[in-house]
């Protein structure tokens, strides 16, 4: 199973890439003193109608007053609103009390201005902080691909942050720390930052790197900044909805249609939505800015859990050597899209190894509530029932039935 994060295959570095990682001159920072109004009124989050969008959303809905600016791809508010609500729906956080402080725009972060009407542009002018999450996540894409949304994108939210010294969180991604360890050498520290040698090979974690050295140099031009580093999300704790687009559900997917599993194991890690939205949420309302967070599960668990849940589920499991899973997923991949997909997530090596401090995230988080839920067979068992309900996980009895 690949990790969130896992060994870049070596590729020459795209072209253009140096310049994509230059800030700019037109990138003045107006106000260098700018430091976050405790507690915000207005915010604005990028990625709303996605999964950890969709907590981060629910996180400042529930933990504070402030009205939330959703920066939405629709073609008008009305679409970009009902975009939102369906995210909030998808994941089971809607509740119709918060809908008067969802104030949505709808725009393309990739876009100069986001493609907005000036006055729009100047409303979201007005925010005291601002959470960029929005990326396309795609581990497949090369970087040509994912340049103008993970790149430009956040050049954009610069360009909006810096006129007026709005406070800038950036969800980045474990990935790009990974790519630093050297084991059996200690934890990789919370400060480390690749260089692009060490990140390329992998489109996706390349563009993240490149959207977290434009925040570092916007950090070092005076603009207040901080860059999140999530370990791979899983579902909340209470419900398990998680993204169906996800690589690691969309490999326990292809076990269960396959009625089979390898009988090799390796621990993995999950960190719950819930948890990495409560955390990045108190961050960007509490002035967490300066640093760089690591948001990681410190349990693991080995991969056989997952199958034990799912025979105690009721899902039938045997187990067959990896090579001939590999040709039965490739044969069943031709009539079913979901297969097509888990036969092409790349096999990447095992980072068991890694381990990741997170001191400034513990140090932020203490005398909160916040904590990382462990890995355990409960979590495992919402995750099943999340992705039973919702059709993407067929229902035990079908699945009994087919291997009967
Ligand atoms: N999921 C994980 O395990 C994980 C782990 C580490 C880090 N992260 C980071 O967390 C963030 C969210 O990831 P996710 O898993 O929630 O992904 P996701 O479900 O695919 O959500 C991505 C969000 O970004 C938006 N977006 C993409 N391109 C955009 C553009 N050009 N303009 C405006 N919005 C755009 C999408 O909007 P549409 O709905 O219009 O497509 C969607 O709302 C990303 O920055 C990712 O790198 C995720």
């Amino acid at each position: 199973m690949p990790g969130e994060y896992g060994r870049p295959n070596v590729s020459p570095l795209p072209p253009g890439l140096t310049a994509d990682v230059q800030l700019g001159r037109s990138i003045s920072i107006r106000s260098p003193t700018g430091s976050v109004n405790t507690p915000p009124q207005r915010v604005l989050l990028t990625g709303g109608t996605g999964f950890l969008g969709a907590y981060l959303l629910h996180e400042f809905l529930t933990r504070t007053d402030a009205k939330i600016f959703c920066l939405v791809r629709a073609r008008g508010h009305v679409e970009a609103f009902d975009r939102i609500v369906s995210a909030l729906q998808r994941y089971r956080l809607w509740d119709p009390q918060h809908a008067t402080r969802i104030m949505p725009f709808a725009g393309d972060v990739s876009e100069p201005g986001f493609g907005l009407l000036a006055r729009e542009y100047r409303a979201l002018c007005r925010a005291d902080v601002i959470v960029h999450n929005a990326a396309r996540v795609n581990h497949v894409e090369p970087y040509s691909r994912l340049r103008s949304a993970n790149v430009q994108g956040t050049r954009q939210v610069l360009e909006l942050a810096a006129g007026g010294a709005i406070p800038v969180h950036f969800v980045s991604t474990l990935s790009v720390a990974a790519s630093c360890a050297r084991p059996p050498a200690g934890p990789v520290l919370e400060s480390a930052r690749p260089g692009p040698a060490e990140v390329h090979g992998n489109g996706y974690l390349l563009s993240k790197w490149a959207g977290e050295e434009l925040i570092a140099q916007a950090g070092e031009r005076g603009l207040p900044v901080a860059v999140h580093r999530p370990d791979r999300v899983c579902g909340g704790v209470v419900t398990g909805a998680v993204s169906t687009d996800d690589a690691f559900w969309t490999l326990v997917r292809a076990a269960v249609m396959l009625g089979a599993v390898a009988a090799e194991s390796a621990e993995f890690s999950l960190v719950p939505a819930d948890y990495v939205a409560a955390a990045i949420v108190h961050l960007a309302t509490h002035g967490g800015t300066g640093r760089t967070y690591h948001l990681t599960n410190h349990s693991t668990a080995p991969l056989t859990l997952v199958w034990e849940r799912l025979r105690a589920n009721g899902f039938p499991l045997t187990t067959a050597p990896l090579a001939d899973l590999a040709a039965r997923l490739t044969g069943a991949a031709t009539t079913d899209q979901g297969l097509a997909r888990a036969a092409a997530i790349p096999v990447q090596g095992s980072d068991d190894a890694v381990c990741f401090d997170d001191s400034n995230t513990v140090q932020a988080l203490a005398g909160t509530s916040i904590r990382c839920a462990p890995m355990s067979a409960e979590l495992i068992d919402r995750h099943i029932e999340y992705l039973v309900d919702v059709g993407f996980l067929p229902s035990p009895v079908a699945a009994a039935g087919a291997s009967a």
